[in-house]
């Protein structure tokens, strides 16, 4: 079980493990690829695929549409570490399994992050099929990453997170999209627990409480990121949108199916941020 007590030593030699099948090599960024989003490693070169059972320390994923393996290889000319399948609250994983892999990435000397992943769209400009730059987020779930003795050598206690998404990237990814003229929003992610789609009357607070957005992942992830220094990009799909009429219909097969539509944008975005970053 993963404890604060041990947690250090878990992904030391987790991050050990894997720079050993590296070769030394560090990746310059680590991708976590959400939802309907895993066509993201076509992309990428593929050096090295390990699937998560074959690593130790590391949780499995079980989701339907997830597959679990950690990949290797160049992106966009960068050596990349790319998470194939990623490890949701919902799924019964303890905080500090969600956000292993953060940890690992760390220890690993990997100090960019990417994270991706599909979300229900409460701002009414908002369509499906959008792909929104997140710029900040509302941590919605139960439970914390960090509650639990700190070991100060991830960082320190109390963590700020006036930046948790770094406005450089976003910067970079703002200017590629309108000279390649890429229609997108910039939003607010409420992350909460799941498993269940939100009732009208939850689409309704999310929306009240300042977000556009709301999903079952990532905010955990970026909270360890951050508790760590590590600079963090995430893109968010809009699968669904709390329109009453449609919203009636959700389910993950459509989440899936209209995060699939929306991927060639998040390809072509991620690909110009590890190029151009
Ligand atoms: N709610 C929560 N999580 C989601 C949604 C949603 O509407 N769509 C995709 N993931």
């Amino acid at each position: 079980m993963l404890t604060p007590e041990n947690l250090f030593d878990k992904a030391n030699e987790t991050a050990k493990f894997l720079l050993n099948k590296t070769g030394g090599r560090v990746p310059e960024y680590a991708i976590v690829l959400g939802s309907g989003l895993g066509t993201l490693i076509e992309d990428i070169d593929i050096e090295i695929e390990l699937a998560y059972k074959d690593i130790p320390n590391f949780p499995v994923s079980t989701v339907e549409g997830h597959k679990g393996s950690l990949i290797f290889g160049m992106l966009s000319g960068k050596f990349v570490m790319a998470m194939n399948g990623r490890f949701h609250f919902y799924e019964g994983y303890s905080m500090y399994q969600v956000t292993f892999p953060e940890r690992v990435m760390k220890l690993m000397g990997i100090d960019k992050l990417i994270v991706s992943n599909a979300s229900g769209g409460v701002n009414k400009s908002y369509k499906i099929g959008d792909v929104m730059l997140i710029r900040d987020h509302i941590n919605f779930f139960p439970e914390h990453p960090l509650r639990g003795k700190n070991d100060p050598r991830f960082g320190p206690r109390f963590v700020n997170m006036s930046e948790p998404y770094s406005k450089k990237m976003i910067a970079v990814v703002e200017k590629y999209a309108k000279e390649h003229k890429i229609c997108y929003q910039k939003g607010v992610y409420l992350g909460l627990s799941g498993p269940t789609f939100e009732t009208i009357a939850e689409y309704n607070m999310v929306r009240v409480l300042g977000a556009d957005a709301v999903g079952m992942s990532t905010v955990p992830e970026v909270i360890v990121a951050k508790h760590m220094n590590m600079e963090v990009f995430g893109i968010s799909v809009i699968t669904d949108i709390d329109d009453p009429e449609l919203i009636q219909s959700v389910n993950h097969e459509e989440v899936m199916k209209e995060a699939k539509k929306a991927e060639p944008v998040v390809r072509e975005l991620v690909r110009a941020l590890v190029k151009l970053y």
